[in-house]
């Protein structure tokens, strides 16, 4: 034990014998607390991302009292802090242009209140990384807390996954080969309990990648939100962030440059969504390690994709994953790809967290030497389409796009895109090249997830389910196909994409990590004169502070302010 109560935070509002401390000690008397609650003892935050809008963390409410009951147990005394849920399904443009105010809601929610420690509740995507990077921005000890996610789907006996079976059936509805009764059916049954999307995408990928940094207790993310033994980890976050504030184990001794490494492993070994890529760049340099598009496709060369889960894998969902053994077992498979002498949450190393854990299912969660996919599941792209990098999945598109060139198709806004894909005499061919701009940050705004655009239904009705797509706009890591994403800098800050016009040729070189279009620098520079920059999206509000100081993607879209070198330290709340 490292601390005393005296050099506890919250002791400064409960302790001292004066006028402010009276009435901080007289209000929590109000709620018909003690001095039996809060002498002597670490006041925990738990910060709940409950609401009705949030499908994914529904079970917080219950979840809640768990973690608050762990607290007790240990001698500390919850506190629980509602935060905003940051609802993937319900926020419009974007629950992307929400994670950073998130970040901050988090980070001073922590700073100003009574609070010695947090227990993190989230798991819908973008709720993970708003979370740690506000809570790391403050520097307390903490513990994240992932929902778990949802039980398979079902619908007539057939197994459904979150996102990646809504956009396959879709296409299937489009193209004529599904009726309206199938489709409800559909709907009714892809999300049966709570708990965040079953496939590996953003939410599964971001819940490994907080347990690879070693912020979770071993196993957690990988527990089905119904699971029962969901209940109890809730309790051991409880029990163990009580300890973690005497033994002051603080975030910057968790995530590490080394510890980032492991955490970029786990999530190529996981098949990961592409949106992980702007979130771990954006957690690591939160807790100043410098991690860039460079590092994580070095990284994706040296791992292989292990979890044979959708939209990457072919069969399984997060259920099959956890009783083939979860992410400790998927870890164990990675064996020196991983640095275990980094330190976690339990105040050991991970490798500690791992000793044990078995893998019950090869198939589910592969060896090394037989890998779903040999190199990781993303690789960055650059050339003169996109001077500071885009990203595509190659692990979960054909094979055959991987060295693809063809003409543009151009659209400025995805209004325009949908009325080419929905037009089935529109003139193409599946060598042409989709390309959607105004999708970024500035321009979607909020960088929305639309880069898995549609197939055209000029395409679907003679049987084509892939083709090129390019954009400056993420997509859902349940999506799939051959989409070129996140291109930086974007169109609508005058990124060459905003350049392109129909017809020209587009050429995509995976292996050799080329996007280019085939035309000269002198044109190029012809039309950028010709260019003018459109209106920005906001001229008021939050959009407008967003905005002004939103970054592009291969920095992670944090806003410059909230970098770790910004400024001088924060000072703590006086009186
Ligand atoms: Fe919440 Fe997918 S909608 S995780
Ligand atoms: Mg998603």
């Amino acid at each position: 034990m490292t601390k005393k109560y005296q050099d506890l935070r919250s002791a400064r509002w409960f302790a001292p014998d004066d006028l402010r401390s009276f009435g901080h000690r007289s209000r929590a008397m109000q709620m018909g607390l003690g001095p039996e609650d809060w002498d002597g003892k670490p006041v925990i935050a738990v910060i709940n991302t409950w609401s009705e809008a949030q499908p994914c963390h529904m079970h917080f409410r219950d979840r809640a009292e768990f973690v608050k009951k762990g607290i007790l147990q240990a001698g500390g005394m919850p506190m629980e802090l509602p935060a905003h849920s940051l609802s993937e399904q319900f926020l419009k443009p974007t629950s992307m242009l929400y994670r950073n105010m998130v970040a901050m809601e988090v980070e001073e929610l922590l700073r100003a209140h009574p609070v010695d420690g947090a227990v993190l509740m989230g798991g819908c995507d973008k709720s993970t990384p708003a979370l740690v990077m506000g809570a790391v921005s403050m520097g307390i000890p903490f513990i994240y807390l992932p929902a778990g996610p949802m039980l398979r789907g079902n619908y007539a006996g057939r197994t459904l996954g979150s996102g990646s079976d809504a956009f396959k059936f879709w296409d299937e509805r489009r193209a004529g080969t599904i009726g309206k009764e199938e489709w409800q059916g559909i709907e009714g049954g892809i999300a049966r309990s709570y708990g965040h999307c079953m496939t590996m995408g953003t939410a599964s990928t971001m819940t490994a990648i907080a347990e690879g940094f070693g912020l979770c207790l071993p196993g957690a993310s990988s527990i089905p939100a119904p699971d029962v033994n969901h209940q109890r980890m809730s309790a051991a976050c409880g029990r163990r962030i009580v300890d973690m504030v005497w033994e002051d184990l603080t975030p910057d001794r968790i995530i590490t440059p080394a510890s980032t490494r492991n955490a970029t492993v786990v999530a190529m070994a996981t098949g990961c969504s592409t949106n992980a890529i702007i979130h771990l760049i954006a957690m690591a340099r939160r807790a100043g390690v410098d991690w860039g598009l460079d590092d994580l496709d070095r990284i994706g060369h040296e791992v292989p994709v292990l979890a044979n889960i959708r939209p990457s894998g072919k069969e399984y969902l997060m259920e099959d994953f956890f009783y083939a053994g979860g992410l400790r077992a998927l870890m164990n498979e990675l064996g020196d790809k991983l640095d275990l002498s980094c330190l976690t949450v339990t105040g050991k190393p991970l490798g500690e967290g791992l000793a044990g854990a078995k893998n019950h299912n090869p198939d589910v969660i592969r060896p090394l030497s037989n890998p779903v996919y040999h190199e990781g599941s993303l690789a960055v792209l650059r050339g003169n389409l996109a001077p500071d990098g885009a990203v595509i999945k190659p692990a979960a598109c054909d094979p055959k796009f991987h060295r693809h060139a063809g003409p543009a198709i151009v659209a400025d806004s995805y209004a325009e895109m949908k009325k080419i894909i929905d037009d089935p005499d529109y003139p193409m061919t599946p060598d042409h090249v989709l390309v959607l701009r105004n999708a970024g940050p500035h321009g979607g705004p909020g960088m929305p997830e639309w880069g898995m655009i549609p197939m055209p239904k000029a395409l679907l009705k003679d049987g084509h389910r892939d083709m090129v797509r390019l954009s400056d706009a993420r997509m859902s890591g349940t999506s799939f196909g051959a989409c070129v994403l996140h291109v930086a800098p974007e169109s609508f800050v005058g990124g060459p994409l905003a350049l392109i016009e129909n017809g020209d040729i587009i050429e995509l070189d995976v292996a050799a990590r080329a996007l280019n279009v085939r035309v000269g620098d002198d044109e190029l520079a012809r039309r950028r004169a010709a260019w003018t920059p459109p209106a920005p999206r906001y001229e008021r509000g939050y959009g407008w502070m967003f905005l002004k100081h939103i970054e592009q993607a291969d920095k992670g879209c944090d806003f410059d302010f909230l970098r770790h070198e910004f400024g001088g330290p924060t000072p703590e709340p006086e009186i």
